[in-house]
């Protein structure tokens, strides 16, 4: 059972987290405890399931993807720690709780995302894992993070505040600012499995497809679904004036970009025999479907 599996994977990463993070009980004890508030306890952990996934389709242990999986979670959550920022999106509700610079301080908020994402790096450099595969990983995560990645997604997005773009710059935006740690996660879990380039490219076309997916829904759960449900502020695009997919091409249009990304997922897995690639389907149908 998928959902049996997916408990096991998302487990795995808690008790990861939990062993990476600092002890709140230390000094600087706020700081410790603003990144715990930021990882532990929450969070659909979509993209470390992606990890295992990826990885046990191509044979690797779950013990080798424990790192890779909870890296990818720690920049994801530093990632959501900057974008609630007041400079950001103003939010003060996510994952059902206050945010980060709510429920401590805006400057707590800001160091907690810096040691999330260093911490990432750490976890990947100690790996109990071959040198070249930890090279590999850092270069991954690193490249899906920076301005090439989430940041540079993130900046366009700011930009974007206010704006029309046209659809190809909004789907640039998108595959930088949500999709590029989304390959990122698949790719850390293929390399562990020690996939060669052409597996490598069809998995990138299978997770760019997920990633942007993810987004549009997203896009259309903050403007048809409540705060209680997502846990965090719904109808915050309209009223911010976001570039969203809802917002250029419509509900509707949104929707059948939904079910193109779903057929593109399905044709980029094709090439793969039997159920090994069982997990990441699942995945993929879940980020069209999911609820919150
Ligand atoms: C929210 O990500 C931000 C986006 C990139 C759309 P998730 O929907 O994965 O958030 P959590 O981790 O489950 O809270
Ligand atoms: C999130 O986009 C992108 C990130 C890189 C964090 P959103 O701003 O739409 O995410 P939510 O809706 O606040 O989770
Ligand atoms: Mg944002
Ligand atoms: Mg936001
Ligand atoms: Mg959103």
């Amino acid at each position: 059972m998928a959902s049996e599996v997916f408990a096991r994977w998302a487990a795995r990463t808690e008790a990861t987290l939990e062993r990476l993070l600092p002890d709140p009980s230390v000094e600087p004890a706020r700081l410790h405890a603003a990144m715990r508030h930021a990882t532990l306890g929450g969070g659909k952990r979509m993209r470390p399931l992606l990890v295992y996934a990826a990885g046990t389709a191509l044979g690797a242990d779950e013990t080798l993807l424990d790192a890779p999986a909870a890296a990818v979670e720690l920049v994801h959550a530093y990632s959501l720690v900057h974008d609630d920022l007041p400079a950001m999106d103003d939010d003060d509700l996510r994952r059902g709780r206050p945010t980060v610079h709510v429920a401590f301080d805006e400057a707590t908020a800001i160091l907690a995302g810096d040691a999330l994402q260093t911490l990432a790096f750490s976890a990947l450099a100690e790996a109990d894992a071959p040198a070249r595969l930890r090279i590999d990983w850092v270069r991954a995560l690193a490249d899906a993070s920076g301005v090439a990645g989430m940041c540079g997604g993130q900046a366009l997005d700011i930009d974007a505040t206010g704006r029309t773009l046209t659809l190809e710059h909004l789907q640039r935006m998108h595959a930088l600012k949500t999709g590029a740690l989304i390959r990122a996660a698949v790719r850390m879990g293929a390399l562990a499995g020690g996939a060669d380039a052409t597996t490598l490219a069809q998995l990138d076309a299978f997770a760019d497809a997920l990633g942007l997916a993810f987004q549009v829904r997203d896009d259309l759960l903050d403007i048809e679904a409540s705060s209680e449900q997502l846990g965090k502020t719904a109808g915050k695009d309209v009223a911010q004036a976001k570039s969203t997919y809802p917002a250029l091409l419509g509900v509707g249009g949104a929707r059948s970009k939904l079910d193109e990304l779903a057929v593109a997922m399905r044709d980029a897995l094709a090439p793969f025999f039997g159920d090994r690639t069982a997990a990441l389907a699942a995945l993929g149908e879940l980020a069209v479907m999911r609820s919150h």
